[in-house]
């Protein structure tokens, strides 16, 4: 992956990769050769990345598309079913299904921005699911998926090979692979930040030198794994906004090897390599950037992936938690675990808030009470993983985010009875 700096080379039966050129004359055990492009071809080298899957069949083997009939609350920018609201919002967790659901249809579009036919923005989905896909594939010819298991666990079958990730990992399933999510327990629930932008990349260090943050190693490709099913096979595909549908013969996981700078990749949020303050005051929130999708701005991200992970606090004279501002930004958070250190109570795992461009916010009354009086010796934040998806275009909620019983409405309280300032008598 561009930013990443990980090439890849992997076969899963011996002799299986071609060495020394692409696309040989007869590729090892009869294989199809075929290049999946994540950039344009002329895409300035460190930018540029696509691999060469060598497969049992062609993935041009299929039946026409045609809509895909299951009702979805999935949405794609432009985000117009709703005005955009410049009010603070905040949601609890969505709730597993009842009737058997899968990744797909379990996927429930929360918020977004931009425009997929222009190629900028993203959308912020959550899904709950009881369900494996079974003989279900899923591809996403709109943008790149980051998925971030927050309930149960998930065994994600994909063309490249297999990836396990549950709650503290993130998966990144590049533009266009197909993948089958299974679940390995009895339900799982998260995020998924749909990127329609600039792929993901990991963020200048700066003066920060050549290691910290996210590293480029702790990104972990799968080895190739395949599949040798011949059976019907459906292949669920997002493009323009819509779902489509079709029908092959056969898995379409059967890639028996690969190489190349593209791929899915699972990352652990806990080797994050936090940096932070070791004097006084805050870095600002970008020092937990994971990833960015940078805009044509320079430094204004089209969306960045940020998590605010365990860590020690030991800034002296400094009021600790998030300080009270006003971003250009745009603000969309979800909590893994644990309680985020700006807000006690509301802000539960699995719920999610949303700030937009100049919305005023900050910690809640009780946070800020408790902040302004405690003993700043050296403490630390443990058993937390909050994120945050934020954008430099505004957020605009769907009609199901306005709509949920889940949205609440009493959030402005958080910010309700702050005592004023008693400013001294002028001498
Ligand atoms: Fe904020």
């Amino acid at each position: 992956m561009p930013g990443f700096g990980n090439l890849h080379s992997t076969e899963a039966l011996p002799g299986a990769l071609p060495v020394g050129r692409n696309s040989p004359q007869r590729a090892p055990y009869g294989l199809y050769a075929e290049q999946l492009s994540g950039t344009a071809f002329t895409a300035p080298r460190h930018q540029n990345h696509r691999s060469w899957l060598y497969r049992m069949r062609p993935s041009a083997g299929h039946q026409p598309f045609r809509p895909y009939a299951t009702p979805s609350l999935l949405r794609s920018g432009p985000f117009t079913e709703r005005t955009p609201s410049p009010n603070r919002l905040r949601w609890n967790p969505l709730e597993l299904p009842k009737e058997p659901t899968d990744f797909i249809d379990g996927l429930i579009s929360h918020v977004g921005n931009g425009d997929v036919a222009a190629g900028i923005g993203c959308g912020i989905h959550m899904f709950a699911a009881n369900n494996s896909m079974g003989d279900r594939a899923f591809f996403n010819a709109d943008g790149e998926m980051v998925i971030l298991p927050q309930e149960g666990r998930l065994r994600i079958v994909t063309e490249f090979g297999i990836l396990r990730a549950g709650p503290l990992e993130m998966i990144l399933i590049p533009r266009g692979v197909r993948f089958r999510v299974e679940l390995l327990d009895a339900g799982a629930r998260g995020y998924v930040c749909e990127n329609y932008g600039a792929p993901f990349r990991l963020p200048e260090l700066g003066p920060i030198g050549s290691n910290g943050l996210a590293n480029a190693r702790d990104f972990e490709a799968p080895v190739a794994a395949y599949e040798d099913i011949e059976r019907s096979y459906e292949i669920v595909q997002k493009f323009m906004g819509a779902l489509w549908t079709t029908m092959a013969d056969h898995s379409p996981f059967d890639v028996v090897a690969w190489h190349g700078n593209l791929a899915p990749v699972r990352y652990d949020l806990r080797r994050f390599n936090t940096m932070g303050t070791v004097s006084y005051d805050h870095p600002d929130p970008s020092i937990f950037t994971v990833l960015t999708s940078p805009s044509d701005t320079p430094g204004t991200a089209n969306v960045d992936f940020v998590i605010f992970p365990p860590r020690w606090m030991v800034a002296e004279d400094t009021f600790r938690p998030p300080w009270f501002h006003r971003n250009v930004m745009s603000e969309y958070m979800g909590l893994i675990r644990g309680e985020y250190d700006a807000k006690s109570g509301g802000f539960v795992p699995g719920g999610a808030s949303l700030h937009n461009c100049m919305s005023a916010h900050g910690p809640d009354v009780e946070s800020h009470g408790k902040a302004v009086s405690a003993a700043l010796a050296p403490t630390k934040i443990d058993e937390m993983m909050a994120f945050m998806f934020e954008s430099r275009f505004p957020f605009a909620p769907t009609a199901w985010a306005m709509e949920t019983p889940l949205l609440q409405a009493d959030y402005d309280a958080c910010w309700a009875g702050f005592p004023k300032a008693q400013l001294e008598p002028r001498s």
